[in-house]
């Protein structure tokens, strides 16, 4: 049986990965970083699971990651634990290279010490290429392996570090190493404070909040203010609306499952080499707006917004929408989940409060939130 370690396995990712790894006959030894509540509603189906198990690891702490990488001598590891908000980067730059550069080090460092032929995953990020693109034949910009790197963050200015070690220990020391360079990649066990699930997690509080409001004796309408929604019933109710910064910057958003399969082909290549995952599709935050609020019948998302300098960041990464050709050709993988698909995942299954994929299931919700559509755009 083989024996793979996960760091960052508490994350939206590290869950889809572990259970993908699970699947296929591993054994998962899962690293997770102390916190004083624990943080594990996503492992909830693993966690009692024979082959599986949690460990405390601090990434940042050489110690503790030789420890556990020798204890164990894993045949893969997989590095997921990072400091992964890039807004956050730029108020906690110390920590986020602690965490995000000397993390992936203490592990390559390990690995050459104490357990050579351990394989190694390094979780890249297409924030490495910052305002870079290229642009071909038909005119459509694109990121590739080939696109220099610019990182426009602290954030990405560590995963660039780590993504250099990466190539020096694999080319000086002949460590099995890989970096997969994925953009951006959601689901409905997104991070709240990620942009996508922001939206979604405000969409289905709203719903809830216009469903506990609903009076059978008034004809409900809403009324927007600068900041709140209203409804005027027996009295008037509010909520707050939903606060954004940038809505212009363009990200190539995939499925984190589909994203985790691709991390384990890597592994499994005759040779360690580093690869782009993306969709190849790209779409503005207001374009995931507009398709989030369609699912509920509300054309008018701006009267449910507000922009909020707070959301802005220092530096801003524009455009990015990734070329996954290599990816496609070495190791058999492409992604399988459409834009819509994603949005429509996110939405109903924050709506549902469980993660909620089948169309059926999707129907009847509909079904219990088109009251919704009769007071979306009317106003007293
Ligand atoms: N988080 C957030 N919150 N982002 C907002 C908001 C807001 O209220 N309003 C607008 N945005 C914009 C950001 O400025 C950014 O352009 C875009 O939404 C996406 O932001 P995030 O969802 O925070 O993700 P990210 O693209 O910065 O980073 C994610 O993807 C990277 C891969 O490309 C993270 O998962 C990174 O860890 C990952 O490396």
């Amino acid at each position: 049986m083989k024996k793979a370690m996960v760091s960052g396995v508490t994350g939206q990712t590290g869950s889809y990965l572990a259970e993908h790894l699970l699947d296929q006959g591993y054994e998962v030894i899962g690293l997770h970083r102390r916190t004083s509540n624990a943080n594990t509603n996503r492992l909830s189906n693993l966690l009692y699971q024979e082959n599986f198990q949690l460990i405390e690891c601090e990434v940042s702490d050489s110690g503790s990651v030789y420890t556990v990488v020798d204890q164990y001598k894993p045949d893969e590891i997989y590095n997921l634990a990072a400091m992964s908000h890039v807004k956050t980067s730029f108020e906690q730059p110390d920590y986020t290279f602690q965490v995000d550069a000397l993390g992936p080090l203490h592990f390559l460092e390990a690995i050459r010490r104490f357990s050579p032929n351990t394989k190694f995953y390094q979780a890249s990020t297409s924030e490495l290429f910052g305002s870079n693109y290229e642009v071909d034949k038909e005119g459509k910009s694109y990121q590739d392996e080939d696109t220099p790197f610019m990182p426009q963050s602290p954030y990405a200015v560590a995963k660039l570090a780590a993504h250099n070690l990466v190539r020096i220990y694999r080319d000086g020391y002949g460590v099995f190493a890989c970096a997969g360079v994925l953009f951006n990649h959601d689901g409905p066990r997104r991070g709240e404070e990620f942009v996508t699930r922001k939206i979604t997690k405000w969409l289905s509080e709203f719903v809830h909040w216009a469903r506990r409001t609903k009076h059978p004796a008034y004809e409900l309408s809403l009324c927007f203010n600068e900041d709140n929604i209203l409804i005027r019933a027996d009295k008037e109710y509010s909520f707050p609306k939903l606060r954004l910064g940038n809505l212009d910057a363009y990200r190539d958003w995939g499925h984190a499952s589909d994203y985790a399969r691709a991390m384990i082909l890597m592994l499994q290549q005759e040779l360690p080499d580093d690869f782009v995952i993306a969709t190849g599709e790209t779409h503005s935050i207001r374009e995931f707006l507009q398709e989030a609020f369609s699912h509920l019948d509300i054309e008018n998302y701006e009267d449910y917004i507000v922009i909020d300098p707070k959301f802005y960041r220092p530096a801003e990464v524009e455009y990015l929408c990734g070329r996954a050709d290599k990816a496609k050709r070495v190791l058999g993988w492409s992604s399988t989940t459409t834009f819509k698909q994603l949005v429509s995942q996110m939405v109903w299954s924050d709506i549902n409060g469980k993660e909620t994929q089948s169309e059926e299931e999707i129907k009847l919700l509909q079904e219990k939130t088109k009251f919704i559509q009769r007071f979306s755009g009317s106003c007293l």
